[in-house]
């Protein structure tokens, strides 16, 4: 395939995703059962993650979205200004909210959102994270669910992008240093 040429290591391939999607959802029903949760969504790179777990919780649950932007342009660090680039369609006042993220890494988006959201009184506020990269962070931030700790790597595919590529990749996959440098 085309995109796999600029991937140097495929991290997690496509059925480890899959069972570990399947375990977060079966414990994050459990966590739930009976309390009507929003599910956040953090646009657009925690899309395909959302719309995997999703499938796995036999509650009733509610989904709504956020479009964030902590990067101009090209990505390499986060630079700590982060807009929001399209809010929740609903009210989570009084509401359990699950942020839904694909990666933390340095946390500085994730603290402002937490920030924003906790200002709208939602009863309960956590946070699942298809991936975490644990030597980056900056902020302290509270991961309720976590799929999988990675090491400090350029990471793409799954919903997570380079420069808006690689979104469709479907497994986790390390990028060729030559196609950021
Ligand atoms: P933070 O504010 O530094 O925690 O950055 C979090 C955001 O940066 C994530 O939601 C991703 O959009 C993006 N990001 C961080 N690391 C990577 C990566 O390795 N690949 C793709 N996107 C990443
Ligand atoms: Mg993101």
């Amino acid at each position: 395939m085309r995109l796999d040429d600029d991937v140097a290591e495929v991290l997690i391939g496509a059925e480890r995703l899959q069972a570990r999607v399947a375990e977060l959802g079966r414990q994050i029903a459990r966590d739930y059962a009976g309390l009507d949760p929003i599910f956040v969504c953090v646009l657009k790179g925690a899309i395909l993650f959302l719309t995997d777990l999703m499938r796995q919780v036999d509650e009733h649950i509610e989904i709504d979205f956020m479009a964030i932007s902590s990067y101009g342009g090209r990505r390499i660090e986060s630079t700590g200004v982060v807009r929001i680039l399209m809010d929740l369609a609903a009210s989570i006042e009084g509401r359990h909210v699950l942020i839904v993220e694909d990666i933390i890494d340095t946390g500085r988006t994730l603290t402002y959102i937490l920030e924003n959201l906790r200002t709208r009184h939602p009863a309960s506020l956590k946070v699942c994270t298809l991936l975490d990269k644990p030597e980056r962070r900056q902020m302290d931030v509270p991961l309720a669910y976590v799929g999988f700790q990675i090491p400090d790597k350029v990471v793409i595919g799954y919903g997570l992008d380079f420069d808006e590529h690689y979104r469709n990749v479907p497994y986790i996959g390390v990028l060729k240093p030559e196609k950021y440098l």
